[in-house]
């Protein structure tokens, strides 16, 4: 065995650089985090070579003191606490005095500051440590109040980690990611990045809700936005804001998620999970939503020294925190009507389609081959349209439309069962009466989001006109959710029914699990679940929710211990419950090929806009699509 020896300065600062330096990237993320603590309202950032050459932050925040630049550079060196009772209740970014220590073991680091306030020095200081000692060297500068920090041949002396470094550009575009992330967390202040002297952003200070908006559209792009919903909610000392991704513009990979507490950009499961829930019934499997989520809390009620990247933190009541996410998501996810989505700038649709995005795909539409046949009605072919006048001839439709959710059945229920796949002539002449009266102006009459129906197309689609376009409606998958919520609704206004078991079902679990189901009975309960602990690590089930009889109960179990025991409730009896539902009102929605009429087209309509979650079917594919006449006259080179 070797002696026993002290490491060195360096020794320990790189070791300790192990956990927080990773690469260029987690250095822009320390320094900008140092500058934003400092106060600044104008960063800027120059990279060169992927950051590996060069990495400088500019700011113009409260800089530093030249007795306390010796200080800034070394090991457990903080200004912002002071003792252990500071850790409680964090509002800096920072608080280890750690990371300049860190990153100057193992890059060239110098660092030029003059303190805004305090200071009789006329003069900018600038500091570089040297040595193994790392001791500080100080020299005269110029530099106007602020900090610039500058971090030359990022591991030069740690080749090892060198090694594990992507190509410039992948180096580069984590930079990117950086910035883009910390600059949505402060919309007050301006950012701006250069790499091999060329500029790549110049974010200014967003002030109005407009400029925000326009903050999130140049870091998660214009469709991400024009396709979200914005959403502010408040309940118990926690707020919630930003804005969410409908349904109908998910992502293959959990990229565009962006979630900050207290202003600090976060990845934890607890949120993710919440989320996941939030969305569950309305996306399509596999597919990740995409949001900009504020959460604010009083500071004392997060513990976020729990991970040295800080990138995790603790939620002292994490029931109470997931809880509140999930209702809140939830409800404005229920919310989204069509109008939603018509209102954003130009139609989201084919934002999304143009993003190329794959998003989920029903059998094609098939517009193109059927395009003479609207060519052959007059009201397709000039302005007649375009007046988006409601006519006469739906005025009778008036009673459809406002009927309340809850009463009767729409007409076109009546049609369950019943096929009728060949055209049928009555409905065409009824559809060309309807071609008729659109030319007929009725200026009184407000047109609903998603219009009137005009005909139906090959028993699949309903053809609609609203005030600015067409809409095409997918009937079947449409009316499996209206089916779907409705039974949801019935099911939730009943109890949940139980039922017992008759020969209750043994399951070994853990003892922490085991636990679980003793404490937490009342949880249990209310997803009417009986768990009896009959031995140490060993319970039995003694009763279920009747609809899922047929589930796997030990399964179940299971899944709803370890959800209750990780985030202190489970959405699973829920999730299988809404599954069952779902099925059962896949079976019991118009087929295609049924023939529907004008007046039962619009009901289902009318019910699609009163619905919530109506822009997904059950299983999250879209239910309507949107063609502005903007992007029709595109269509026939119109007006150009
Ligand atoms: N850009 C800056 N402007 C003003 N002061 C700064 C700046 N950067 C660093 N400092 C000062 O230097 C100190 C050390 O910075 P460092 O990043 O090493 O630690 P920290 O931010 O306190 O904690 P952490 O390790 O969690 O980031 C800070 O506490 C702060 O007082
Ligand atoms: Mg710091």
């Amino acid at each position: 065995m070797n002696r026993i020896n002290l490491l060195s300065q360096r020794l320990a600062n790189q070791i300790a650089a192990g956990e927080v330096v990773e690469r260029p990237a987690s250095v822009v993320k320390e320094l900008l985090e140092n500058s934003l603590d400092a106060g600044a309202t104008r960063l800027e950032v120059d990279v060169e070579q992927g950051g590996v050459k060069l990495l400088r932050i500019r700011d113009d925040g409260a800089g530093i003191h030249k007795e306390d630049l010796a200080l800034a550079l070394s090991r457990h060196a903080t200004s912002k606490i002071v003792e252990l009772d500071d850790l409680e209740a964090i509002a800096s970014l920072g608080f280890r005095g750690e990371a300049l220590a860190s990153i100057s073991s193992v890059s060239r680091l110098s660092m030029t500051s003059r303190a805004r306030e305090g200071s009789d020095e006329e003069t900018a200081w600038c500091v570089e440590a040297e040595g193994q000692e790392m001791e500080a060297r100080l020299t005269p500068a110029a530099h106007p109040a602020g900090t610039t920090v500058e971090v030359r041949d990022l591991f030069f002396n740690t080749p090892a980690r060198r090694k594990f470094l992507k190509t410039e550009k992948t180096e580069f575009s984590r930079i990117d990611e950086v910035l883009k992330r910390i600059a949505l967390s402060r919309f007050d202040v301006m950012f701006a990045l250069n790499h091999n002297q060329r500029a790549i952003h110049k974010l200014l200070p967003a002030t109005t809700e407009t400029e925000r908006a326009r903050r999130v559209a140049l870091v998660c792009g214009p469709a991400f936005v024009e396709n979200s919903v914005f959403i502010e909610r408040e309940a118990a000392g926690m707020r919630l804001w930003g804005w969410v991704s409908l349904p109908t513009f998910s992502r293959s990979q959990a990229d565009l998620q962006y979630f900050y507490v207290n202003g600090r950009i976060i990845r934890d499961k607890l949120v993710t999970h919440a989320v996941k829930q939030a969305y569950r019934d309305v996306l399509f499997h596999g597919r990740h939503p995409a949001y900009v989520l504020y959460f604010e809390m009083d500071p004392a009620g997060v513990d976020v020294n729990v991970h040295p990247t800080k990138h995790e933190v603790r939620f002292r009541h994490s029931r109470l925190v997931h809880d509140f996410l999930f209702s809140s998501l939830h409800k404005a996810l229920a919310a989204i009507q069509p109008q939603d989505r018509l209102s954003g700038a130009e139609p989201s649709t084919s934002a999304v389609f143009e993003q190329g995005q794959e998003i989920p795909q029903q059998s094609s539409l098939g517009l193109a081959e059927h395009r003479q046949g609207f060519g052959q009605t007059d009201a397709w072919a000039g302005g007649a349209v375009a007046q988006g006048n409601q006519t006469a001839g739906f005025a009778g439709e008036g009673a459809a439309s406002d009927r309340p959710f809850s009463s009767g059945q729409p007409r076109y229920a009546g049609n369950f069962g019943t096929s009728g796949g060949a055209i049928n002539p009555n409905a065409v002449r009824e559809q060309l009466a309807a071609y008729g009266n659109l030319n007929e102006i009725d200026g009184d009459r407000e047109v609903p989001p998603l219009g009137f129906a005009i005909a139906q197309l090959h028993g699949i689609y309903i053809l609609a006109q609203n005030k600015d376009g067409l809409i095409v409606v997918d009937m079947h998958a449409a009316h499996e959710r209206i089916t779907y919520e409705r039974m949801k609704t019935a099911c939730q206004n009943e109890e949940l029914k139980t039922q017992p078991l008759l020969v209750p079902i043994s399951i070994a679990v853990s003892r922490s699990e085991a636990d679980c189901a003793e404490s937490q009975q009342q949880v249990l309960q209310s997803l009417g679940l009986m768990l009896e602990r009959v031995a140490d690590e060993s319970l039995v089930v003694r009763q279920i929710p009747s609809i899922l009889r047929n589930a796997d109960v030990e399964q179940l179990v299971r899944d709803v211990l370890s959800d209750v025991l990780e985030y202190g409730s489970s959405e699973r009896v829920q999730a299988h419950q809404d599954e069952l539902l779902s099925t059962m009102a896949c079976h019991g929605s118009v087929r295609a090929n049924r023939q529907l009429s004008i007046p039962e087209m619009n009901a289902l309509l009318r019910d699609m806009e009163i619905t919530e979650r109506s822009g997904q079917c059950n299983h999250g594919r879209p239910t309507w699509v949107y063609q502005s006449l903007a992007q029709l006259d595109k269509l026939f080179l119109r007006g150009q």
